[in-house]
């Protein structure tokens, strides 16, 4: 091990932020600020208090293990400032390209009373896109959103083949994403896609009787046929969509046999959207409302059998995301580290043309409206409201103690009852996948096994 002499970076050392955790015969010592982490043994552990004290006042024979203690920290970034790292650059905006929808899910948060449907105008979606670019150091990620996006295609496909060559002109790349419910699937929409390489995640809530619950037509039908129909005519493309699934007070207590629903019908990953009580599901919450005790119950049942192997092969994201962000550190993920990428490097524009830092955030609450696109995203993102999202302080909570802090976020500051609180389902579900998570693997490696059998 290579010794850092303290001096280098005494200074730039806090004590304050390392946290220690028992697990099992090791110890996890955690940055919870940058969410870096190491596992020591026992003995060594104990040494930790040690470590923040000047050399000379240490008792002789304590010294030397000490340093090394401190060195291996001071290695790995752990307790050392500004080893955190920043997310400043746009990276990703999302097009909402109509919020008219062929579907009336009964928990839709893209549906206002107040609003009429509209369909983002070419000219606006263009300007959004060479702004985006502009604004992207090297890469940018274009999530095709709504409503339902599949309705208005001749604009994604027009915007596909513009934003390519915006790209190009700037010597950038951009690549394109959607979310949508397949209900429209057909030859064109399945060779454009594949042609230009768009990742299109499907909305599904579970088999037929759960889906059928609340996502349903302007009629109040059942739409998991729609969904049915899609995979008979074009099974390899479906099955290469990832599928997302709203969880609510109907399926929340289901969620492995949602995943093996999705395993068994052979899609390519299945993820999750907790229930936000916007939009229609401002109205009937207590229908839809998570209890957290049920939600992280059928967590913890989930990821038994995610430990145990039944999903090796199988991308079970609700469980894969709190991994990877817990091995990998913070960064990849931007709804899952302290400065999230809402109004930083995120930027929704909605199809009205005007601006929000997430499409997630209340169009009705004090978060919403950072400008429009042709006052300029440079200037939404310089927007006051901007700003004030992106100085989320979480002081006043739990999170400000939490050994999680660095690689949980402190949950989405939309989700949450206010900009500065936490999201409590989320809070729950985070505590106890961390913990559960922590402990496995430092004794056994059966979650990188895991990781490793999804390639
Ligand atoms: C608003 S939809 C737009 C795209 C497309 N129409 C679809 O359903 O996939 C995007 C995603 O948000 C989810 N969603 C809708 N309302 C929600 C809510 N109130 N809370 C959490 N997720 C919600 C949907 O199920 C869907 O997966
Ligand atoms: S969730 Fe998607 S499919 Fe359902 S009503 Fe909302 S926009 Fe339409
Ligand atoms: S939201 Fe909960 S789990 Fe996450 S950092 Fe805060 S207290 Fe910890
Ligand atoms: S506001 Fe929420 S959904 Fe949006 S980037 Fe932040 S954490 Fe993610």
């Amino acid at each position: 091990m290579t010794a850092i002499p303290l001096t280098l970076h005494r200074d730039r050392f806090d004590a304050g932020r390392v946290r220690a955790l028992r697990r099992g015969d090791h110890l996890l010592v955690m940055d919870r600020v940058s969410g870096r982490w190491v596992t020591v043994d026992a003995p060594t552990g104990q040494l930790l208090p040690l470590v923040a004290s000047a050399p000379h006042r240490l008792p002789e024979q304590v010294r030397g293990p000490v340093g090394e203690l401190r060195a291996l920290l001071l290695e790995r970034g752990i307790g050392v400032l500004g080893s955190e790292r920043r997310f400043e650059q746009l990276n990703t905006v999302i097009l909402k390209l109509t919020n008219a929808c062929n579907y009336a899910c009964s928990y839709c948060y893209d549906y206002e009373t107040f609003e009429r449907a509209v369909v983002l105008s070419r000219d606006t979606a263009v300007s959004a896109l060479t702004q985006a670019l502009d604004l992207a150091e090297r890469d940018l990620w274009v999530i095709l959103h709504g409503g339902e996006p599949m309705l208005v295609w001749q604009l994604v496909e027009e915007l596909v083949t513009t934003g390519r060559l915006l790209a190009a002109e700037r010597g950038k790349r951009v690549r394109f994403a959607g979310q949508s419910n397949l209900s429209r699937l057909n030859d064109d929409i399945v060779e454009f896609s594949l042609r230009h390489g768009i990742a299109w995640g499907v909305s599904i809530d579970g088999g037929p009787d759960l889906h059928d619950h609340f996502r349903v037509d302007h009629q109040g039908r059942g739409t998991y046929v729609h969904f049915a129909r899609a995979l008979e005519r074009y099974p390899s493309f479906v099955r290469g969509c990832g599928v997302m699934s709203t969880i609510t007070a109907a399926n929340q207590g289901r969620l492995s046999e949602l995943a093996r629903h999705f395993r068994d019908l052979g899609m390519a990953s299945w993820d999750w959207s907790l229930f936000q009580p916007i939009g229609r599901g401002r109205d009937q919450q207590a229908t839809f409302a998570l209890d957290p005790e049920v939600l992280v119950t059928a967590w913890g049942e989930l990821f038994d059998a995610v430990e145990a192997g039944e999903f090796d092969g199988f991308p079970v994201l609700p469980v894969k995301k709190y991994l990877d962000n817990f091995i990998a550190g913070p960064g990849g993920n931007m709804c899952m580290r302290p400065e999230c990428g809402a109004g930083r490097d995120l930027l929704s524009i909605s199809s009205d043309g005007s601006v929000e830092a997430c499409d997630c955030i209340d169009p009705t609450g004090p978060l919403a409206g950072l400008g429009s696109v042709g006052e300029g995203l440079s200037a939404a993102r310089d927007s006051e409201v901007a700003a004030r999202i992106r100085s989320r302080d979480l002081s006043g909570t739990e999170c400000a103690k939490c050994i999680w802090y660095g690689v949980c976020g402190g949950t989405c500051l939309a989700h949450a009852p206010a900009l500065d609180a936490v999201w409590p389902e989320a809070c729950a579900v985070a505590l106890c996948a961390f913990d559960r998570i922590s402990y496995s693997l430092a004794n056994s490696p059966r979650l990188l096994d895991y990781q490793r059998s999804l390639g």
